[in-house]
């Protein structure tokens, strides 16, 4: 990671290429990396540590084998997407920003997936669903593994 975070450190604005390059490589900004990041940029711990938490897109554990994600956009919301949202929740376990606890599906939100005209739309991994019912999402859950 300090490979990583010298590397980049040139870039204005370094921290947040450094951030998402870091999540790119391990699929998480490990705790300990913080402070590693903060000594090649000269912040403090409590600011890379702050803008880590600060912004969603961080992760800070391992994501699951598989991400569903679920659109909460406007568009999406006026059909359905809260309650679709919901049932993903009843179904999996886990809300958004979770993990199920067999490591296997990872359920996030996101806001518009350029997919707008068939709401609700989901992503399961990196394929795109519109129009998803309570009973659809079921189905594509059921072919996570
Ligand atoms: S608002 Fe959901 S895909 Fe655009």
């Amino acid at each position: 990671m300090r490979e990583i975070a010298t590397e980049l450190r040139g870039l204005r604005g370094a921290l947040i290429p450094i951030l998402h390059a870091v999540q790119e490589e391990l699929g998480y900004v490990d705790q300990l990396d913080v402070p590693v990041i903060a000594d090649v940029l000269n912040f403090s711990v409590a600011e890379v540590h702050g803008v880590v938490t600060f912004y969603r897109d961080f992760r800070r554990e391992p994501a699951g084998r598989t991400t569903l994600r679920i659109c909460q956009a406007e568009a999406c919301r006026s059909v359905g997407a809260e309650e679709l949202a919901a049932h993903a929740k009843r179904r999996t376990g886990v809300g958004f920003g979770e993990t199920t606890y067999d490591g296997k599906l990872t359920v996030d939100e996101v806001f518009c997936l350029g997919n707008c005209a068939l709401g609700p739309a989901v992503q399961v991994g990196e394929k795109l669903h519109g129009r998803v019912t309570p009973a659809r999402l079921d189905a594509l859950l059921g072919e996570v593994r």
